[in-house]
């Protein structure tokens, strides 16, 4: 009997903490520890990470941002800009299937497609092209350009 209450609260508990990563918390979102749990830096994503969902099963995850975010990413400072709404599939070591998020770079915007894990290095697919950045230049998760952490 308290076994079966505990396990009816955790379910019904579950999709709120999801949907609702506790506000005031500085740190990691339940979106950046999704990130984490598949060997992905949380400098993947920004901070404002408002809305996140993910099928445990599949992997596929979509997230919400409270709008566009821009993100000057290092080293080079390539400009990358999130959308309000980012897809994707994760498993342990590999994005795919990305939507969402696009960097400006060589005068025109690349959209990233997929990212996967080589060693120390993230290796960002852009269609069939790709580029190789060391994991440990993402290891902070930043604010958007122009926006302070509202907290
Ligand atoms: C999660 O993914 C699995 C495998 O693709 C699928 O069968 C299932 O319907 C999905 N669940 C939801 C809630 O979308």
């Amino acid at each position: 009997m308290k076994i079966s209450l505990f396990l009816l609260s955790f379910l019904v508990l579950l999709p709120l903490s999801l949907q609702d990563p506790s506000p005031g918390v500085k740190a990691p979102t339940q979106a950046h520890a999704e990130l984490t749990n598949h060997g992905f830096p949380i400098g993947l994503l920004p901070l404002s990470v408002k809305n996140y969902f993910i099928n445990q099963t599949s992997g596929e995850f979509s997230l919400f941002l409270d709008g566009t975010c821009n993100i000057k990413l290092p080293p080079d400072n390539y400009l990358a800009t999130y959308s309000k709404k980012v897809t994707g599939r994760i498993s342990p070591g590999k994005i795919a299937e990305l939507q969402g998020i696009r960097v400006w770079a060589f005068f025109k915007y690349w959209y990233i497609t997929g990212i996967r894990i080589s060693g120390d290095n993230l290796v960002f697919e852009v269609g069939v092209a790709s580029a190789k950045y060391p994991s440990k230049n993402f290891d902070d998760s930043l604010d958007c350009e122009g926006k302070r952490s509202s907290s």
